[in-house]
């Protein structure tokens, strides 16, 4: 592999950083202050709902009941999205030095499949970074994960190399628990690596929909309510992923519609007591996959969750006592890190590092066959 040089002395820069998860609750934009030490501050952080009917054309896309029209149209009202939840801070903050985003994931393959010898691994994260540069008059830093996959990875998790930069001198695993759950584990006893634990709130999003027609379980009330159905759990935790070894990502392409639709056939009658228990699916999914991938490679002291899912108390105290009571559970408030943010402050510092052609991937999380500098640069001139 080429020697990559970095091309001036790193400064400081402004960034803002855009992100929207596989849960699609909202476009998340931070303006972020990097430094050369990779550290980051964020300066003003806003969660920019997408329109209505833009987001359910973003589900009929999850749902693989959409046309190629659909999709091209969508990655342009996309990048028009992004660019309003720009413009919110750049009208108060002024125009960063550019802007980093990470788009909307509508698809992640990373299987090795082939046809005729020829890798069908993908990934497809969209929002028209040109849209972006045109409405902000700023240059865009996007498409992070192709040049992870182009290099043998699987294109996820990225977040990783942030957190070792956050979190050295530590032995601990960051969990985030968005749409799906991923876990960094950083430690001076071994390589830093993560992957995917499995879902994160996606379940519990999909059946507070369904059930009680709301987006989510606000604050775990109805997790409270609910009583953990033993047998449904353990039919639930006998699922293939959870037992494959890492590196290993996953997406709502595993844990599609139909997938929990088929679950639901063995789910107990009450609503309340299907929250419950598939907040208990993360919940252990999360512990278990520690039992398995991480406790035999490294005695971590310390779990700091974040993403969305640190903000439902019934996960929290399941998590609390699923995980070893030696090892303390915190949250990366406790860190000075906003949960809500911390995802879009990783992609501002990603970002810092293509500006500056510096590798921003980590092949022991993501299993590429070498260093890259991820990301694509669209100018505005
Ligand atoms: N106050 C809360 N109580 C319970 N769950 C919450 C709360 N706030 C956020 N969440 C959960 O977190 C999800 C969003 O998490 P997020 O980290 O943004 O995921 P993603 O990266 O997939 O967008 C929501 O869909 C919801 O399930
Ligand atoms: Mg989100």
């Amino acid at each position: 592999m080429a020697k990559i040089v970095i091309r001036e002395e790193l400064k400081p820069k402004r960034v803002i950083a855009l992100m929207s998860g596989t849960s699609c609750d909202s476009i998340d934009a931070g303006l972020c202050d990097v430094f050369p030490d990779l550290s980051c501050k964020l300066i003003s952080g806003i969660n920019y709902e997408y329109p209505e009917h833009i987001k359910s054309k973003i589900f009929q896309i999850f749902s693989g009941d959409a046309t190629i029209k659909d999709i091209c149209q969508i990655n342009f009202a996309i990048g028009q999205c992004f660019s309003d939840a720009c413009k919110v801070l750049i009208s108060e903050f002024g125009k960063p030095d550019f802007i980093s985003s990470h788009g909307q994931t509508i698809y992640h393959y990373p299987f090795d499949e082939r046809i005729d010898n020829i890798s069908l691994k993908s990934t497809l994260q969209i929002g028209e970074s040109a849209v972006i540069a045109e409405n902000t008059g700023c240059d865009v830093i996007s498409n992070f994960r192709e040049a992870d996959i182009a290099a043998g990875g699987q294109g996820a998790p990225l977040v990783c190399f942030a957190d070792e930069k956050w979190f050295h001198n530590k032995n601990i695993a960051i969990q985030n628990i968005g749409g799906m759950s991923n876990v960094t584990v950083v430690s001076d006893s071994c390589e830093t690596f993560g992957f995917d634990t499995g879902p994160g709130n996606v379940l519990i999003d999909y059946c507070m929909q369904k059930f009680f027609n709301k987006p989510y379980d606000r604050d775990g009330k109805i997790g409270f309510s609910g009583k953990i159905c033993d047998s449904f759990l353990d039919c639930l935790m006998q699922d293939e992923y959870y037992y494959k070894n890492p590196p290993k990502t996953t997406g709502r392409e595993y844990f599609t519609k139909q997938y929990i639709e088929n679950a639901l056939k063995f789910a107990p009658q009450n609503p309340e007591d299907i929250i419950a228990t598939l907040t208990a699916l993360t919940a252990k999914t999360i512990a278990s996959a520690y039992e398995r991938f991480v406790y035999p490679n490294v005695g971590i002291n310390e779990v700091v969750v974040g993403g969305g899912g640190a903000y439902n108390p019934f996960l929290m105290k399941l998590l609390r006592t699923y995980i070893p009571k030696h090892i303390e559970l915190k949250k990366h408030e406790d860190y000075g890190i906003s949960s809500n943010f911390k995802e879009v402050m990783a992609f501002a510092v990603l970002g810092y590092c293509t500006y500056y052609n510096i590798p921003n991937n980590l092949p022991s999380c993501t299993g590429a066959k070498h260093r890259v500098v991820l990301g694509k640069i669209t100018k505005h001139v």
